[in-house]
């Protein structure tokens, strides 16, 4: 544990000169780079790929108690499968699975696979999506897509464009085929990554 208070200073280091190493000179990437090292030396047994995700956890502790607007940290998602779906635009999808989706594959990673067991055909899950086309810097919108609606903050509405772009998905398992599941009804289009899966407790 001795090494963990160095580190978690080195990580403020980084954190806070990450973003400017990215627009600075090599000389401060080295650095950076230098220190991310140090840091991967004090988490020896870390695997290298995982000391960023480790420098964001942390870097979320020293971040407790800011203002939102001025946290620095991260927060590491990794996609766990993808939509396959014949929806190829956006225009062509339905605004909720409910109003007339089709099915789609929703392919998990094989490498996951161990996450998968005790989900059966009938079962009903909520996806979580990460719905990759969205506008980020969006903010409001007229909900529906119509002009004749208010505009409203997108936290009042279920707008892909949003700051995180998240879908939520209600859907029923068709059918399974090793990593490949048949689901639906789905609106997000082909292509759109997958965060997370969660089976409906009964309702
Ligand atoms: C209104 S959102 C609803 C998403 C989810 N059911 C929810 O409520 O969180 C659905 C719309 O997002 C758009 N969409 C589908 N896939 C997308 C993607 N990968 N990126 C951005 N927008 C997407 C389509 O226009 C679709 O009509």
């Amino acid at each position: 544990m001795q090494g963990l208070g160095a580190a978690s200073r080195l990580i403020a280091c980084i954190v806070t000169s990450d973003a400017e190493a990215h627009r600075g000179s090599r000389a401060m990437r080295r650095g950076v780079q230098e220190i991310r090292d140090a840091v991967a030396a004090e988490f020896g047994s870390v695997p290298r790929e995982h000391v960023a995700g480790y420098l964001a956890a942390l870097a979320d502790q020293s971040d407790r108690g800011k203002p939102v607007g001025m946290r620095r940290a991260m927060i590491d998602l990794h996609p766990i499968g993808m939509i396959r779906s014949e929806l190829r635009r956006l225009e062509d999808a339905p605004r909720q699975g409910g109003e007339g989706a089709p099915d789609a594959w929703l392919e998990i990673n094989p490498a996951l696979a161990r996450a998968l067991s005790g989900v059966r055909p009938g079962d009903e899950l909520v996806l979580s999506t990460w719905l990759h086309l969205a506008d980020r810097d969006t903010l409001e919108v007229h909900p529906r897509n119509d002009p004749r609606a208010p505009l409203t903050g997108v936290f009042a509405t279920r707008s892909p464009d949003r700051p995180n772009p998240l879908g939520l998905h209600r859907v029923s398992v068709r059918e399974i085929d090793g990593t490949r599941l048949r689901i639906g009804p789905i609106e997000a289009v082909d292509g759109t990554p997958v965060v997370d899966v969660k089976i409906v407790y009964g309702d």
